[in-house]
């Protein structure tokens, strides 16, 4: 795209710009993979038209679904156009198993299911290392109401609702997955993205990998298996 742009934010793997529209801001997928707070990064080539793909799809089928989006349009291979919003400084994870963070930190199974799955709040802070946020804290901090914490936590278990069996439909089991919510003219909406940086994926057959874990554990072969989970949920990239 040619659009005059200007650049507002420059994420780890996703650089934002203002397009001289008040209510918009345009959104680049890069190749950029970080790790461990940054400490581990890598240029994967096609990763940014990857994630800008799946991003587009399962943006789709959240609208399609009722859940409000910042997702409005492809501008390109790895361009969008998005709401502007005002974001809420808490990361929202949903656990269906356990993986990660949690097995460190409770001690757990890698993969024990849980039914419930699991909601967790933590703090969108690299400087503190992402804490993990009691909704206490949440108050104490003024990061979010009791209302934003409630709607927070039943938008996210709605998107887990309509994506897990999405998954499920082709074979992946989706184990975990982190959101961000923001305001856009005074209600709560779904921002960042939904790929597979942010979310663990699993087949349901072998066990195999399919998210960013290739990248943080060195399994290797990251794209390749970026795109075949493309390519399973039938989207083109
Ligand atoms: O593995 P780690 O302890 O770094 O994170 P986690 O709390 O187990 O992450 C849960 C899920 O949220 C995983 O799918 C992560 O990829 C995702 N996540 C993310 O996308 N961005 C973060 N800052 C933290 C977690």
């Amino acid at each position: 795209m040619t659009t005059e742009r200007t650049l507002l934010y420059t994420g780890k793997s996703k650089t934002i710009y203002d397009i001289g529209e008040k209510d918009v801001v345009l959104v680049e997928f890069r190749n950029d993979a970080t790790a461990f707070n940054g400490a581990r990064h890598a240029l994967l080539e096609d990763k940014g038209r990857i994630n800008c793909a799946v991003d587009a799809f399962l943006m789709g089928v959240l609208a399609k679904n009722g859940i409000k989006t910042h997702w409005l349009k492809r501008l390109g291979p790895t361009e969008i156009l998005a709401r502007r919003l005002d974001m809420l400084k808490v990361e929202c994870i949903i656990r269906n198993r356990a993986a990660g963070g949690i097995c460190k930190r409770l001690g757990l199974e890698r993969g024990r299911v849980f039914s419930p799955p699991l909601f967790e709040f933590f703090l969108k802070d690299d400087a503190l290392g992402d804490p993990l946020l009691t909704e206490d804290h949440i108050l104490l901090l003024g990061l979010a109401t009791q209302e934003e914490i409630s709607t927070m936590k039943v938008l996210s278990y709605k998107i887990n609702d309509i994506l897990s069996p999405l998954f499920s439909e082709v074979g992946f089991d989706l184990v975990d997955f982190k959101l961000e919510f923001g305001y856009y003219q005074g209600e709560l909406f779904l921002g960042d993205e939904f790929t597979l940086d942010g979310c663990r994926l699993w087949d349901q057959k072998t066990g195999d990998i399919y998210d960013k874990d290739r990248f943080r554990q060195d399994l290797g072969d990251v794209i390749e298996h970026y795109k075949q989970a493309a390519l399973r949920l039938g989207i083109e990239v």
